[in-house]
């Protein structure tokens, strides 16, 4: 019996991530308070040549960011087509507006031609999200960035390089975004940071953090057990059992939804949560050896891209192996129907990045602000897409069996 290829059905839970989870949840003392926040604060303030403040969540990290910057209301903050609803949602509980520029099919980041022709004299900022890791062009984001006078952003919600880089990925920002949700680029299951560089923003991210609110025992228990339970579900999904299991946790409230009914509606809590010690525990673990981690992300996007190049499938160009890429992203023009046959193999390729500008599909495009029809290359990339998983447990022979089969089903 295969285990199943699936996205996000625990895609960090490795046996020693499990074993470290589950050394947390027997030791209920641990999960609010302890020095795991301190100490990985300390890393990424060195790693990102900034100061480093933890939230509950990216999204929460965002909305931090967002209110240090003061701007005025209504002030208008670049994002892209082709994006999760966390972005619109931190812009509208800030007060600000959300303007969305098209996305570049060739690297699924900014157009920066589209771009420019969104600034306005209201708009504030640009923030700037490495698709799936492929990492946007900093550089010239920066350039455009002063030229206006705007603040740059950059969501690090899907890459966070290691030793050996990206090297681009946070030197040109003002401020920088990192989730630490379970299918990102590290996982504390819960978690997120925010780190600025100068000390206005970082004072005021500071006192946003002095109004973080804890998150209750009973959700940290929750995200605590759930590598286990994906653990034990994982091998017996192809079988039924662990399908019926999964269902049996969401009916008794056990799993915890990535998205409120309330958020896929626009609406974003506006208190702030803390970043509980367990979860900071986790994420300060994984970043030991963040290097092998991301070089397995590596080795799968290598081994997808030369798969592609030989097969003449359409990515987007902008894509390297040297990407520690979160999932790899091909063009379909059946993406819908591919992972619907797929399912018949145990193989389930829907990240919840497919069907809408705003992402998931389940999102209300008019409440996140986003006007049908105005980032058209972000509606053509979001019918056709179709990525492939490179976490820390989809193995190279299932990479293998994934390619081999798509390669029967992409014309
Ligand atoms: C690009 C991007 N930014 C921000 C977020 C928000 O992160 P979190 O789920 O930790 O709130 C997500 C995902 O949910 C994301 O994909």
């Amino acid at each position: 019996m295969t285990a199943v290829i699936h996205h996000t059905f625990g895609p960090h839970c490795t046996p020693s991530y499990i074993r470290r989870s589950l050394g947390y949840l027997i030791k209920p003392w641990t999960w609010q308070k302890g020095e795991n926040g301190h100490e990985l604060q300390a890393t990424l303030s060195r790693w990102f040549e900034g100061e480093c403040t933890l939230f509950g969540s990216g999204r929460d990290a965002l909305l931090a960011i967002l209110r240090a910057c003061n701007f005025e209301s209504g002030s208008e903050i670049i994002i892209q087509g082709f994006t999760c609803v966390a972005l619109p949602n931190a812009i509208h509980a800030a007060g600000y507006t959300p303007i969305f520029a098209d996305t570049n099919s060739d690297t699924l980041n900014l157009d920066l031609e589209n771009l420019s022709t969104q600034i306005t004299t209201r708009t504030k900022a640009i923030i700037c999200q490495h698709t799936f890791g492929i990492v946007a062009d900093v550089k010239a984001l920066r350039a455009i960035a002063d030229k206006h006078d705007l603040l740059l952003i950059e969501d690090c919600a899907h890459i966070i390089p290691d030793v050996t880089g990206p090297k681009v990925i946070g030197k040109y920002a003002d401020a920088i975004m990192l989730s630490f949700g379970r299918d990102k680029a590290a996982s504390g299951i819960l978690g997120g940071a925010a780190i600025a560089k100068n000390t206005t923003l970082v004072d005021a991210l500071a006192n946003e953090a002095m109004r973080t609110k804890s998150i209750t025992h009973m959700t940290i228990g929750k995200a605590l057990l759930y590598p286990l339970l994906y653990g034990i579900t994982k091998p017996l999904y192809g079988i039924g059992i662990g399908k019926l299991l999964m269902s049996i946790a969401r009916k008794l409230g056990i799993l915890i939804p990535v998205l409120t009914t309330k958020e896929k509606q626009g609406v974003q809590q506006p208190v702030l949560s803390k970043m509980p010690n367990a979860c900071a525990g986790l994420v300060k673990w994984q970043l030991k050896f963040f290097h092998s981690i991301n070089n397995h992300r590596r080795t799968l996007t290598t081994y997808y891209l030369e798969h592609a190049q030989k097969n003449n499938w359409q990515i987007p160009v902008g894509i390297s192996e040297h990407f520690p890429l979160q999932k790899f992203p091909i063009y379909v023009p059946n993406a819908d129907e591919i992972r619907n046959t797929l399912k018949k193999y145990n193989i389930y390729l829907d990240d919840g990045w497919t069907g809408a500008t705003v992402c998931p599909r389940s999102v209300s495009q008019e409440s996140a602000g986003y006007i049908l029809g105005s980032c058209p290359h972000a509606e053509r990339i979001d019918r056709e897409i179709l990525t492939l998983p490179t976490h820390p447990t989809m193995t190279q022979v299932q990479a293998q069996k994934l390619a081999k089969l798509l390669s029967s089903l992409v014309g």
